[in-house]
């Protein structure tokens, strides 16, 4: 059985959209993973399908029916151990760990939000993971699907060219990556560093640890913080002001 992505939608043809290309594109060509999209409309109420309703206590927009989304849910096979995912500004920040995590598994369903969002007791009810790709509000979920998916795709067995290109790699150990060069090695007045010509593979390995870490100080005091809390491993900056 491949690697299984369900959507719930109200905009199935959003999908597979850029994960047909490239690299996700080829590999859902070769059944690596499979494109499983569910039409909410299809699971409305009434003359008009409807999906969605005033919310309670007044204000602007509509609220998604939990009853609505609870059929389409229930029509979706229970895959083992297959988490539901929704997309929500709301939700706890996605992060690499959480790829890796749905990467391994068989799948995940997406539940992708439009107008105000879900009612809140069909996500309670069904115990599902709520998450936000970043701080901004998306006029629904399906592009924030569609960035989850792609990070699921390419670390799926046998996506990857390279087996080392998802080892080394931003975020793998808590650090950004280190900058990359390649030829001319001048270029308008900039050359790239030395040491990268050096043919020295330790002083290599060594400089890029010091980007890294550099990188990850200067952009993301957050990551910083966090790597210095759970690596017992010195920085190279803190072992040379030893
Ligand atoms: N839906 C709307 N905005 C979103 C976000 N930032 N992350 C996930 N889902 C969303």
């Amino acid at each position: 059985m491949s690697w299984t992505a369900t959507i719930i939608t109200l905009f199935p043809e959003m999908f597979p959209g850029p994960l047909g290309q490239s690299l996700a594109g080829r590999a859902l060509e070769s059944g690596t993973w499979n494109c499983d999209v569910r039409d909410l409309r299809a699971f409305g109420l009434g003359r008009h399908n409807a999906v969605d309703d005033t919310p309670f206590g007044g204000g602007a927009g509509m609220v998604m029916r939990a009853d609505v989304v609870d059929t389409a849910l229930e029509s979706v096979s229970r895959q083992d151990g297959a988490p539901c995912v929704y997309l929500t500004p709301r939700g706890r920040p996605l992060a690499q760990a959480d790829i890796r995590r749905y990467a391994a598994g068989p799948g995940v369903t997406l539940l992708c939000g439009r107008y105000e969002g879900v009612d809140e007791r069909v996500l309670e009810a069904r115990a599902i993971e709520q998450v936000s790709i970043g701080d901004y509000v998306l006029s629904g979920g399906e592009t924030a699907a569609l960035v989850l998916l792609d990070a699921c795709v390419r670390l799926l067995p046998g996506v990857m060219g390279s087996a080392e290109s998802g080892v080394e790699e931003s975020f793998s150990d808590g650090l950004l990556e280190y900058p990359h060069y390649t030829r001319p090695a001048e270029w308008q007045g900039r050359s790239v560093p030395d040491v990268l010509l050096s043919g020295n593979h330790a002083a290599i390995a060594r400089w890029r640890r010091e980007q890294s870490e550099r990188v990850t100080r200067e952009r993301r005091p957050d990551l910083w913080a966090a790597h210095l809390s759970h690596s017992s491993r010195p920085s190279v900056q803190e072992g040379q002001s030893l």
